[in-house]
């Protein structure tokens, strides 16, 4: 078969259903490795290609390089995902942008179209003039023309300055929801975020905001897995039409230093051994149960495997009982974005920590 001009009949999405029926056809011609299947959530925008319902995140709170980050992207590639989180202040959005660009010259995904990528506008942009150019320099660094998906951070705002944590507390300034939403429909309208949203809002934060939003937000992405249930949150999002993205899915990467509820936990040990998975695949699996999209992150190529293969395989009613009466702890707080001295000079902190079980 000429792979090559048949694959020209097509564009974007469908090149890349063209490219997995080609696979199928052609066997290893593409010599692309066989992938597990992701499912996909076409969110409300429209716009964009739909989200697979399992990402990488790419936040790193250690010190690693960026040739570590690119070929941790790559590996994830490799492994079948094409769905990835950074955020300006993570320092991931080149080397993942050059581990798409490799991967599409290597033949190993169609196009950039096939991959879904998010990225985030930090708090010290988080002012109406800021967030459009913050976007294009997120644009840049991932060397594309357009994200999947554009998020504001934090529910806070801070005074303008270059990305980075922890920030200080007397640079908080009130959040202007009305004038950054603008700013982050703008995106949308310009075509360089098919889809907008945001990050760690709770439901307070997603009154004001659907209160003076024409487009409203189609994610909201937020520290959930089975120590931390997100019920409330999850309610009400479901009941807005906005899809729940999971950060720290496996508990997180120790960010206090007091081990891992997750991890550890002895209801996802008993389960896992019960089901004949990992703890971190039930963790994954159970967050897809309850329609919400888990981002773990990997720099391990065997684990980022397993972290795809929670689609062909179910929890039981019990098991989803046991994890239900998990007892419930937050870790990500807003307080620790802050440096610890300094005052809160014009914000209330009850305003950004509002902690709904
Ligand atoms: P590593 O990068 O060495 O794989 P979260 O996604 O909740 O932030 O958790 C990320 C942490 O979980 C990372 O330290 C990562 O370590 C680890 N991790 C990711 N996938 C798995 C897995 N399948 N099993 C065990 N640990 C995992």
């Amino acid at each position: 078969m000429h792979v090559k001009p048949f694959l020209r009949l097509y564009s974007g999405r469908h090149r890349a259903h063209a490219r997995a029926f080609l696979d199928r056809s052609v066997g290893r011609e593409l010599a692309r490795p066989a992938m597990a299947a992701v499912p996909e959530v076409a969110l409300r925008h429209g716009a964009g290609r739909p989200m697979p319902a399992v990402g990488v995140g790419t936040a790193d709170s250690a010190a690693t390089s960026p040739e570590t980050k690119r070929g941790a992207a790559l590996a994830a590639l490799e492994v079948g995902f094409r769905h990835f989180d950074t955020a300006a202040l993570y320092g991931t959005e080149a080397p993942l942008g050059e581990a798409i660009a490799e991967a599409t010259r290597r033949g190993l995904v169609a196009s950039r179209e096939e991959v879904f990528v998010t990225t985030k506008l930090w708090c010290t942009q988080c002012h109406p003039g800021l967030v459009l150019p913050s976007l294009r320099e997120s644009l840049r660094n991932l060397q594309m023309e357009y994200v999947d998906l554009y998020l504001v951070h934090w529910p806070i705002s801070v005074r303008p300055g270059p990305p980075m944590l922890p920030v200080k507390r007397e640079d908080a300034v009130p959040f202007d929801f009305e004038g950054v939403w603008r700013a982050m429909e703008e995106c949308h309208r310009l075509g360089l975020a098919k889809a907008i949203g945001v990050s760690n809002f709770t439901t307070k934060h997603l009154d004001k905001l659907l209160a003076v939003a024409t487009i409203p937000p189609a994610v909201n992405q937020v520290e959930m897995n089975p120590v931390w249930q997100q019920r409330t949150l999850r309610e009400y999002c479901a009941a807005k039409g906005i899809r729940v993205a999971a950060y720290s899915p496996l508990g997180g990467q120790n960010w206090i230093g007091e081990g891992n509820d997750v991890m550890e936990s002895p209801v996802l040990a008993d389960i896992a051994r019960a089901r004949g998975k990992s703890i971190a695949q039930v963790s994954l699996r159970w967050i897809h149960e309850q329609g919400v999209t888990p981002i773990p992150k990997s720099y391990n190529k065997e684990r980022l495997k397993q972290n795809l293969e929670i689609f062909d395989w179910e929890l039981t009613k019990e098991d989803r009982l046991k994890i239900s009466q998990i007892p419930q702890k937050k870790i990500v707080t807003a307080a620790r974005m802050f440096s610890p001295d300094g005052e809160f000079a014009s914000v209330d902190l009850s305003d950004m920590e509002i902690v709904e079980e």
